[in-house]
């Protein structure tokens, strides 16, 4: 029984990220839009990975149709939790940070190792200097070299930024965190960042909008091109989930409570209830 927003996305994206398994490739299914809505929806999947399409109006008789996604992170550093949405079938790649390494009171690497050997797909580690790009580079190469799907999470700063630069060069994929501005997230991709780390619980913590820069994110990366896909972090309920599908924005890192929650509703719970009941009263079967 599909209630809200999230019951939708959860069950587009289990069911979509089954076919692709299924087609055992990552062919692009029937797609459609919503022609000037410039709003997410959401049909089919690449590799897994949940897509839509969005159309625009160009305002000169062009409809401009955008592929986008919707990825599913958790963040977490918890190997339970982890392992939990791993089978769920519901996580495309981790984000960590240095608090919630801390938390689990295990070794760094190993604990790095560990998550990428129960999830196929990014994880970010965090770099711990920010003032000095040389030794950001040494902690960044560290880092990478634990596993071939380490992201480095680099916090944002000019410092930051000529490492991002550095590694972007390299080839090395990088998360830039703590970005809360338009400004910021423009500067973050300019330097090659692969995903952009946009706070938002923190802003609405502080009586502000932290989905704002968020979805002036999403149209910038869209509007230049860039390479950069913009996630949605420091989430804090199911509605920034909601938010942040309005805003399609390519990737939610969601802490393990919250994606739990987007499973529930309690007319979801009340019309399985009934329905069950309904049946056995009946004295249907399957025969
Ligand atoms: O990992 C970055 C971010 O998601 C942290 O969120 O809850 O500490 O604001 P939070």
């Amino acid at each position: 029984m599909v209630v809200t927003l999230q019951d939708a996305l959860i069950l587009t994206y289990t069911s979509a990220k089954r076919n692709a398994l299924r087609r055992g490739s990552g062919g692009v299914g029937s797609r459609k839009t919503t022609p000037g809505t410039g709003m997410p929806f959401f049909l089919s999947c690449d590799s897994g990975t949940l897509f839509g399409t969005t159309a625009e109006d160009r305002g000169d008789g062009r409809v401009r149709e955008r592929q986008i996604s919707m990825k599913f992170f958790i963040d977490s550093a918890n190997l339970n939790e982890i392992k939990q949405v791993a089978e769920m079938g519901l996580v495309d790649g981790v984000t960590t940070n240095p608090s919630l390494l801390a938390k689990e009171g295990k070794g760094f690497k190993a604990t790095i190792q560990e998550i990428c050997s129960i999830v196929d797909g990014p994880v970010s580690a965090e770099v711990v200097t920010s003032d000095n790009a040389e030794q950001m580079l040494k902690e960044a190469h560290i880092v990478s070299s634990w596993h071939p799907n380490v992201v480095v999470k680099i916090p944002f700063g000019p410092e930051g930024m000529k490492a991002v630069k550095k590694l972007s060069e390299e080839g090395i994929k990088t998360n830039v965190t703590l970005l809360f501005s338009v400004p910021q997230a423009l500067i973050a991709a300019k330097a090659g960042a692969t995903f952009l780390s946009n706070f938002v619980g923190r802003v609405d913590d502080l009586g502000g909008e932290g989905m704002v820069a968020v979805r002036d994110s999403v149209n910038m990366v869209h509007e230049y091109e860039f390479d950069s896909e913009v996630l949605v972090a420091s989430v804090r309920s199911p509605q920034h989930i909601v938010e942040a599908v309005r805003a399609g924005a390519q990737i939610a890192t969601i802490p393990f409570k919250i994606l739990e929650l987007l499973y529930k509703h309690p007319l979801t719970t009340s019309g399985i209830a009934t329905f069950t009941e309904d049946f056995k009263k009946s004295g249907l079967n399957f025969d």
